[in-house]
This record gives structure tokens, sequence and C-alpha cells, in this order.
């Protein structure tokens, strides 16, 4: 069985306390970090950015994932390649230029990933998918930790991963939203190769046996 990387997302720590949430980050299964990226804009609420990452850098070797729910990416992958994020990954809905985007992440030196919300298919990935490194499904609306995943979004898990053995290519696919002990196993099933879970893990009973 194909191993599948647990990826807790910082969103759903108490913010008073980051240095124990990235702990019980440290002392769980996960092979990398979440970082949930919120300007107030592309969704209504903000959450932290660049200085918060460049903090807690020193404090883990386990890479930075930054989810960028913002508009207009292309302003901030520079500062947050440099604040210490190892994965950059922006939505697809946020920008125009997202092909010119996905190399600039690359020329930096970093792994690019582009997600997409639960109403956009997959179809309008396909340019893309031979450039980004990784692909982020979302299942819920992003803004928000605690929602309930949306059952659906899991078959462009399944379609992203026929289209990947169809071309040959080699992208990873990543899943988020509404992930807990009732769903991860369709998570899993659906082909996900890293599953970020913010709510679920943070509360404490989160079973992760992949
Ligand atoms: C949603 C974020 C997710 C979210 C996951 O806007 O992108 O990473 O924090 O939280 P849960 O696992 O609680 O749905
Ligand atoms: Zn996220």
């Amino acid at each position: 069985m194909k191993k599948v990387v647990l990826a807790p997302s910082l969103l759903s720590a108490d913010f008073f306390d980051l240095s124990s949430a990235l702990k019980k980050i440290e002392s769980s299964p996960a092979g990398i970090v979440h970082i949930d990226v919120m300007d107030g804009q592309f969704v209504p609420q903000i959450s932290y950015g660049q200085p918060v990452v460049k903090s807690l850098r020193p404090h883990t070797a386990l890479p930075f994932d930054v989810h960028l729910m913002v508009e207009k990416p292309e302003s901030m992958v520079d500062s947050f390649a440099q604040a210490g994020a190892d994965m950059i990954t922006f939505h697809l809905e946020s920008t125009v230029h997202a092909d010119r985007l996905a190399h600039h992440i690359k020329d930096l030196g970093k792994k690019a990933g582009v997600s997409i919300v639960p109403s956009t298919p997959v179809s309008l990935l396909s340019e893309l998918l031979g450039v980004v490194d990784l692909v982020l499904v979302m299942t819920v609306n992003p803004g928000f930790g605690g929602q309930k995943l949306i059952p659906s979004c899991l078959e462009k898990v399944r379609e992203l991963s026929r289209i990947r053995s169809g071309r040959g290519l080699d992208f990873l696919i990543s899943v988020d939203g509404g992930v807990n002990n009732g769903t991860v196993s369709s998570v899993v099933d659906s082909g996900a190769d890293i599953v970020v879970s913010g709510s679920a893990f943070f509360s404490g009973d989160f079973e992760w046996k992949y």
C-alpha cells in the first residue's frame, strides 16, 4: 500500500500556544505542516502571515506547505519563500496567470501547488498538471476549519488520479477540509497522497492508521 502523508493544519491550533501545537505535530505521524494563510478578501477571515511562518521555521524540520487563500497570490510568494515555506499552494480562482506563478514558485526553488474550491472542475487544471508538484483539492469551501466534507469533491481526486496515470505525470494530490475519523478512510480510498486535518487533528482523538 502506498504511504499517505498526514498534514495537520495549524489553523485549528490555539494561537496563544503555537509552540505546543508544533510539538503536537512533531510527536504525531505528520509529514508536512499545513499553514493556512487567509487575507480577509479571498476568504472572510484573516489568519497569519510571513512573520509567523518565519518564527515557526527554526523549530521543526518538517516541510511547510503554505496554502494561500488570498487574492493576488503572486504578490506574496517571494516573501513566503523567504520566510521558510517549502511548498507554496495558490488558488486557481485567485489569479489569471497561474502558469506563470507556478513556474515562478519553482524558480524560487520551492514546490508549486495549485488548489481548487468545490465549484471548480478538474478540467480547468488541464494545462497546469504538467507544471505543478501538487494539486490541493478543497473538500469544503475555504475559509473556516471544522466544516463538513463535501463527498462529491472526492470524485475530483479519483479523476486527477486517472489523468495522472493516463498522462504519465507525477504531481501529488492533497485533500483539504472536513477530514475526521468518519471521513478519513473515504479520502484515502479516493487516492489522496496527502491528507490535511485541522479541527479533528487538534481535537485530540484523531486516529491515523495510514
Ligand atoms: C479551510 C482550510 C483548511 C482547514 C481544514 O479553509 O484550508 O486547511 O483549516 O480544517 P478542518 O480539517 O477542520 O476542515
Ligand atoms: Zn488549507
